[in-house]
């Protein structure tokens, strides 16, 4: 189902690739569904990352991807997916989150490359 969304979403497999291979090598952190009427039509996936620093090796999650089936985008689920797994890895005491994506979507969530620079 998951595999489905994210191909749908982003209209090729590769996605959905990534998904399996980082499920494979057990680095996900988090996997959230939305549901609207008990159909799946979102999904978000956080990982387990290391960010190398002159300080040594920072454990940080990635987000990535995100995907909202084409007939329910634009209606919030793609928000109310990255807020709520960024609450929850909050809450695990999770302190650095990074995306890469386009820059007039995320800066809403508090995501910004200035922030990225002083890692
Ligand atoms: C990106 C995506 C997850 C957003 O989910 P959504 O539920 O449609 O988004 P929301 O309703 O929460 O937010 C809508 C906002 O997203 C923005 N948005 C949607 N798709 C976008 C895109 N591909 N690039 C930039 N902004 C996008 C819209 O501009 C809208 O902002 P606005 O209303 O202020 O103009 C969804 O559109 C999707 O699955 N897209 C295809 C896959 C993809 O590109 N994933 C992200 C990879 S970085």
């Amino acid at each position: 189902m998951i595999r489905s969304i994210n191909e749908a979403a982003f209209g090729r497999p590769d996605e959905a690739d990534l998904v399996d291979g980082l499920r494979s090598e057990g680095a996900v952190l988090l996997s959230l569904v939305a549901e609207v009427e008990r159909q799946i039509v979102g999904h978000v996936l956080f990982s387990r990352m290391s960010i190398e620093t002159s300080g040594g090796p920072v454990p940080a999650a990635a987000l990535a991807p995100v995907a909202v089936l084409p007939d329910h985008q634009r209606r919030g689920i793609g928000e109310q997916l990255i807020r709520h797994g960024l609450d929850l890895l909050r809450a695990r005491g999770e302190r650095i989150v990074i995306v890469l994506g386009h820059p007039g979507y995320y800066p809403r969530f508090g995501f910004s490359s200035q922030k990225a620079r002083s890692l």
